[in-house]
């Protein structure tokens, strides 16, 4: 595996160990693109965690990532061929995707739905294998939903939907996996759960992730490449210890902060300001207002 930690600074052309490249891209629904001519270069084995502000287009590069759209200008590369060459399965057993939100084929059981993620290892030749069963296995156990293997998903709650949702991505079994908002819905200890097992998965599996993260502190702690994004453009990325300042925060989200070590992990963990109207109770030796 590649150690990628801080060579992935400022590059927008890539290195040659990068699978997963946009260049150039501009991506977008109607007549003006949201992100317009992006490069990015996703470091191989990597967990790259994607920042920004609500509408700043992050779920639509990470749509154009996994070529569910086209761009209108540059080219996404994947393993140095234009990914819209590929035949759609070839993609899929290379890379997945985990969409911001889905919806499951009615009243389809957990076990049926994550063996879904197989379909791109099928064809009429080779069928359901004890390969497959495995991997729906393995998934179940990965994302802790075993137990809910023989329920009805649309029982489940959005914590469990969301996890099965991880389990049918990682039963697909790609080098790739593009996860967005995959901690939406969980608890923060399933959070942390989700995001140690990305952070495993990595380092003993050898994936690639790219996921969209809301809680920047969690992006920090566990981002080894960081980037962050405003209106359709990328506004740094590195090592999040060296590229999360109160500039940037208040750059990419408006918010006034302090940056401290994070205790647990030595990471950048963002404060922010209290306004002057806050409305919190007043600290020790604060003076009445
Ligand atoms: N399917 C769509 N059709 C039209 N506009 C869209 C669609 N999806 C997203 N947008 C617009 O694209 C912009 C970026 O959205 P998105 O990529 O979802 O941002 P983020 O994931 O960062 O919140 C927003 O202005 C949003 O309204
Ligand atoms: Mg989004």
């Amino acid at each position: 595996m590649i150690d990628t930690e801080g060579t992935g600074v400022g590059i927008t052309g890539g290195t040659g160990s990068e699978r997963l490249r946009a260049e150039g891209v501009s991506l977008g629904y109607g007549d003006a693109p949201i992100v317009d001519r992006l490069d990015l270069a996703v470091p191989d084995g990597s967990f790259t965690v994607i920042v920004g502000a609500n509408g700043s287009g992050k779920s639509t590069l990470l749509r154009g990532l996994a070529r569910l759209i086209e761009p209108s200008a540059g080219e996404v590369l994947l393993d140095d061929r234009r990914i819209h060459d590929y035949a759609s399965k070839e993609v899929a057993r290379r890379l997945g995707l985990l969409p911001q939100t889905q919806t499951a084929p009615d009243a389809i059981g957990v076990a049926d739905l994550v063996a879904r993620g197989r379909y791109p290892h099928q064809s009429i030749l080779r069928q359901w294998s004890p390969a497959d069963a495995a991997a729906v296995a393995r998934a179940l156990e990965l994302t802790d939903t075993a137990d809910l293997a023989d329920r009805a998903f649309d029982e489940l709650s959005g914590g469990q939907r969301q996890r099965v949702w991880l389990a049918m991505s990682l039963a697909q079994q790609t080098d790739i996996l593009l996860l967005d908002e995959p901690t939406t819905f969980l608890d923060i200890a399933h959070q942390i759960d989700v995001l140690d097992l990305c952070a495993r998965l990595r380092l003993e599996s050898g994936y690639t992730l790219v996921a969209v993260l809301h809680d920047l502190n969690l992006a920090a702690r566990y981002a080894t490449h960081l980037v962050a994004m405003k209106d359709g453009a990328i506004v740094a990325q590195g090592d999040p210890l060296a590229i999360i300042t109160p500039d940037l925060v208040e750059e990419v989200f408006g918010l006034a902060c302090t940056v401290i070590p994070d205790p647990e992990s030595g990471t950048p963990l963002v404060v922010p300001r209290r306004s002057p109207h806050h409305g919190i109770r007043p600290r020790e030796g604060d003076t009445p207002q």
